[in-house]
């Protein structure tokens, strides 16, 4: 039977995302978006509420969310700030290969530091010259005795200046593609790790973005995820899992865009009465309500798929595309409803677009994700 009703718990956790997002990240989210400075004091109190590294299993100290209940966090905390949200809800992703590969003793040893204080970790998968070619990566690790030697660039990485831990993504040879990709847990404080260039973004402006640079950087064997040329994999098992959160924020961003459209058309009068008495805003409202209820049950059945064990790779990208495209579609129909001043900066609309675009580009581009979705279905009929 299907069954759409959250425990109690999950409505508490929503309840207090949702407060958080509403007292304290919307109080902030404009200061934040106009000087790009990292919200430290939103972390740290995400942090005590344990809104942070929701992934973290319990018997780390975590509270081992279910990935419905993710989805149910990362939607609230995007409808208070998608820069801020982005922050917090990278440590998740950052997290999740150790969760999924690591052994006991890695897992005690990186995952507990991170329920003990308010630490940044990133995911340093991407570079200059591999986005959607994830396999494509050129950043080496090179075997000595009980040490790898990496060397390369990392870019636009998520907290990337700001984190103490990375989960790296290196190859032992190139043209071995996937096969040889290696995933390492790498410390902050490691020798050779610097911080290159920090982006200025168009939107989520309140989210580090960086390249991280790796000279002769000397990494445990210890800290590697899983066996030799199993990286890749464990890179794809992750972003299987953060892709229908990424669909949650977007149905945050989009949920705030609405709420506020709503709001304004009911005040704003033209022609002697409130513009949501035209057909013409009103078919608009609908048309966003329908498309972030779909979006929401594209979202929350990728999750229960994830939480029941079973294949998620496609539902995940559904959920991604839909709610991301949605999520551009209904911040840009915002903009349209306030109209002049809806592209000023008096008003939280052109945050949310500009914020939205985002969306449909990281964690695997739209494109990537229906790249995806066609293998999945055409493998379905062979
Ligand atoms: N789960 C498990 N295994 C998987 C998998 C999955 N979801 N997807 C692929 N694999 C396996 C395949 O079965 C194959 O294994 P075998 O060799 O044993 O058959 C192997 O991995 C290689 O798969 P492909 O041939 O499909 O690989 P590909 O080179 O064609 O690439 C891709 C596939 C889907 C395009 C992948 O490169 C991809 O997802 N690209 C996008 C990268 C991306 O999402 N980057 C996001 C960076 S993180 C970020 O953005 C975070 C942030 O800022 C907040």
């Amino acid at each position: 039977m299907i069954d759409f009703k959250l425990t109690e718990e999950q409505e508490l956790v929503r309840k207090l995302a949702h407060d958080f997002a509403v007292n304290e990240m919307r109080p902030v989210a404009r200061y934040y978006d106009e000087t790009e400075e990292f919200p430290w004091p939103i972390v740290e109190k995400a942090h005590e509420l344990g809104l942070l590294n929701s992934v973290i299993p319990e018997e780390y100290g975590g509270v081992g969310a279910d990935r419905v209940t993710e989805t149910l966090i990362a939607e609230e905390l995007f409808y208070g700030c998608a820069g801020m949200g982005t922050s917090l809800m990278a440590n998740n992703l950052a997290l999740t290969p150790i969760v999924i590969a690591g052994t006991e003793e890695q897992k005690e040893r990186f995952l507990t530091p991170f329920t003990e204080e308010p630490l940044m970790a990133s995911f340093a998968l991407t570079e200059p010259e591999a986005g959607s070619d994830a396999a494509g990566i050129r950043t080496r690790a090179v075997r000595d005795g009980d040490y790898y030697i990496i060397n390369g660039t990392k870019q636009f990485i998520t907290n990337g200046s700001v984190a103490s831990l990375y989960t790296v993504f290196a190859t032992l040879d190139p043209s071995l593609r996937h096969k040889g990709i290696i995933a390492l847990v790498v410390p902050r404080d490691t020798p050779g790790i610097s911080i290159g260039k920090k982006e200025h973004k168009m939107g989520q402006r309140a989210s580090d973005t960086a390249q991280v640079v790796f000279e002769d950087v000397r990494v445990p064997v210890a800290n590697r995820l899983g066996e030799e040329g199993e990286g890749f994999k464990i890179a794809m098992k992750t972003l299987d899992n953060s892709r229908a959160g990424i669909a949650a924020c977007a149905v945050g961003i989009a949920r705030a865009a609405y709420d506020d459209a709503r709001k304004y058309a009911l005040e704003r009068k033209q022609f002697g009465q409130p513009i949501a008495n035209f057909q013409a805003i009103q078919f608009m409202l609908a048309d966003m309500a329908i498309k972030i209820e779909t979006a929401r049950l594209a979202v929350w059945y990728a999750a229960w798929r994830a939480d029941q064990g079973l294949p998620h790779t496609k539902e995940s990208s559904i959920a991604k595309a839909y709610a991301t495209d949605m999520a551009m579609e209904v911040t840009t129909d915002a903009v349209q409803i306030f109209g002049g001043y809806g592209y000023t900066r008096e008003f939280m609309v052109e945050k949310y677009m500009r914020d939205a675009k985002l969306m449909q580009i990281y964690e695997g581009t739209n494109q990537i994700q229906r790249l995806v979705i066609a293998r999945h279905i055409l493998k379905e009929l062979m």
